[in-house]
């Protein structure tokens, strides 16, 4: 008698073990898939993006950015002010000073040799893993977070029509007017980014 409830008890232990070690193997495939997926803009691996500069990753910005894809900066004047010193330190020796191309192909038109430029997803993975021959990754040099404040200036400096910046949504396709040459952004305009530290 005792034999038996202790046999029927470890069966059941065995049981409830069994079926909770399945149900752990059975979580990562059954979740639902979350978050962007970055591919390498030419080879189409996929990037690590917990790889390179230290810091700029548990921003809000940036934790929306790595869900859904969508750059809060864009034309947030605050980000647009680090953004242009970004580029100006990082981008424009190459693609020129108001992204119209010179060693490096224009940024500021609606030409792209990687359509997948269209979108800051695309855009992002380009900075970040870098494309062919001189245009080298840039993840050692720039954050997360920056390269957002980066995409949102390139954004900004775009001067081609309006119906081919598939990067922008309805509302900003409205606001939308194109760059001109002289703007000046406060440097206390007020927003989502802190001023670059000097
Ligand atoms: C040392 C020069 C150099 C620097 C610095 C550089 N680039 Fe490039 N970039 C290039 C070259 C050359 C290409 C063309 C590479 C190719 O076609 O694969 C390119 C291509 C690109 C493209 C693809 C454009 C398209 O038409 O699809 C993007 C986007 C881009 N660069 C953004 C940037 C950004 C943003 C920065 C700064 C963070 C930057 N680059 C810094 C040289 C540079």
């Amino acid at each position: 008698m005792m034999r038996k409830t202790t046999t029927a008890t470890a069966f059941a232990a065995l049981f409830t073990l069994g079926a909770a070690g399945l149900t752990a193997l059975a979580q990562p495939q059954s979740a639902p898939q979350s978050g962007v997926v970055f591919r390498n803009t030419v080879t189409g691996e996929s990037l690590d993006v917990s790889q390179g500069k230290e810091g700029g990753r548990d921003t809000p910005a940036v934790k929306k950015f790595l869900e859904t894809g969508e750059n809060l900066y864009i034309d947030d004047k605050s980000c647009l002010r680090n953004g242009e010193s970004l580029f100006a330190t990082s981008c424009s020796g190459c693609h020129g000073h108001l992204a119209e191309g010179k060693l490096g192909p224009g940024l500021n038109d609606n030409y792209w040799t990687y359509p997948s430029n269209t979108t800051d997803v695309g855009l992002f993975a380009t900075i970040f893993g870098g494309a062919n021959g001189m245009m080298g990754p840039h993840n050692e040099n720039l954050t997360p977070d920056e390269m957002l404040q980066t995409i949102a200036w390139i954004r900004h400096l775009y001067t081609g029509p309006k119906q081919d910046a598939l990067w922008l949504n309805d509302q900003q396709k409205a606001n939308y007017t194109p760059y001109k040459q002289g703007e000046v952004i406060p440097k206390d305009a007020k927003g989502q980014c802190k001023p670059l530290e000097e």
